[in-house]
Order: structure tokens, then C-alpha cells, then sequence
């Protein structure tokens, strides 16, 4: 029997008059259309967020960082978090090689951090107060939070790499509110 068009497309997607979007993904096939893409990606912005930056030094000591919110918890004890990395930026190298890496939660103030570190910024550090952690590894100031890891594993993921880090110290502060990520906008709790 012949493959219909919906078989042979792993996310087709339909778009009502009310302008919301339906989307159906199929649990097999290899690529998506672009249409799709942006549908499945709508999808995943309904899932709200804080924001992260992810520091750590390149082996000849430049500080480097990306924004990055597919952060998440995974184990109490023994201490693990996990996040992935695109295979497409310069920067998944560094990160491979790191000895160690901060996890820093931005707050509700530092949307415009987010945005040096998700840019081809030249330097995204320039202006920002930093600290020396674990390893020598940045730490940004005036943060929600901060998770110092060594990497425990790496798993492949698609286009991505996902990292699971052992969380070595940590700091937290409960008078920052976190930045929140949501259908790719900033907000803030209130
Ligand atoms: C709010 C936000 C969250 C992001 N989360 C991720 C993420 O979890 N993983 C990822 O690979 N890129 C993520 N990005 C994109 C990266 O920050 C960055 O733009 C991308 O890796 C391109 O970097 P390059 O210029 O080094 O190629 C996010 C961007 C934003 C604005």
C-alpha cells in the first residue's frame, strides 16, 4: 500500500481561521517541512521556561556563553541537570572539551543578558560583572541561581547534544525573581 502524504511527513500541520494551529506529529519518517518546523516550534513555546546561561572557558582561558533553556533537573542524589547544545554553533566544541560549566538562572531583570548570549556577540561578557567559580569557569552576578558542574555524560539528540552535568556547588538567591521564556517572549511571574 502506497504511503499517503501524511504518512511519509513526520509533523503535518494545519493552521483554522482562528489562527490558532494544529499540528499532527507521527512517530516515524526523518525530515520536517518548514511550515511544520515552525509549528512543532510553536508547540514547544507553549512549555514556559526560565532562561540560563551556560559559561565555561576554552582551553586557552577566553570565557564563553550561550543562552540556553532547555535546562532541567534531573537527579536529587547523586546532584545531575541536563541541557542541550545545537551541533550547529562554534561554541559545542568548547563546551565537549570543559572540565567544568555553570549553569547561571537569570532573573527578571537580565532579559538583555539572554539576548548578548543568544547573538553572534563579539563579547557578551563586556560590561558584566563576573566571578571566578569551580575550574575557573564565570559566573555571573545578580543571578537567580547558579549550578557549578562537572560533566557526568553526553547523549545524542537530533541536532542537538544533550549534556548531563554533576552539580559540584550551587548558590541560590529567593530576593531575584527568575526571567521566564514563554511562545518566545520574556516575561516575569507577575
Ligand atoms: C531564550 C533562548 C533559549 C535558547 N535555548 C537554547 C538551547 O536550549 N539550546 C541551544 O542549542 N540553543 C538555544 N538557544 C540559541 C542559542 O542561544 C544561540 O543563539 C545559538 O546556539 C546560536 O549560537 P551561535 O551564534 O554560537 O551559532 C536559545 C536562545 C534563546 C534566546
Amino acid at each position: 500500500m502506497p504511503r499517503s502524504a501524511k504518512q511519509s511527513s513526520p509533523i503535518s500541520s494545519t493552521r483554522s481561521s482562528a489562527g490558532s494551529s494544529e499540528a499532527e506529529v507521527a512517530t516515524h519518517g526523518s525530515r520536517i517541512g518548514d511550515d511544520a518546523s515552525r509549528a512543532f516550534r510553536d508547540a514547544l513555546g507553549q512549555f514556559a521556561t526560565g532562561v540560563t546561561i551556560l559559561t565555561t572557558r576554552t582551553t586557552d582561558g577566553m570565557p564563553i556563553g550561550v543562552t540556553i533553556n532547555s535546562f532541567n533537573a534531573v537527579s536529587l542524589d547523586p546532584p545531575l541537570i541536563l541541557w542541550s547544545l545545537s551541533l550547529a554553533t562554534a561554541k559545542l566544541a568548547h563546551f565537549r572539551r570543559a572540565s567544568h560549566y555553570a549553569v547561571n538562572i537569570l532573573s527578571a531583570n537580565q532579559a538583555p543578558i539572554s539576548e548578548c548570549f543568544a547573538a553572534a556577540d563579539e563579547n557578551p561578557f563586556a560590561g558584566l560583572q563576573i566571578r571566578d567559580g569551580l575550574g575557573g569557569i564565570p559566573l555571573l552576578e545578580n543571578c537567580a541561581a547558579s549550578f557549578e558542574c562537572t560533566p557526568e555524560a553526553e547523549y545524542p539528540g537530533g541536532d542537538h547534544v544533550i549534556f548531563v552535568g554533576r552539580v559540584a556547588r550551587f548558590s541560590s538567591t529567593k530576593s531575584q525573581e527568575p526571567l521566564i521564556f514563554h511562545a518566545g517572549r520574556y516575561r516575569s511571574l507577575e
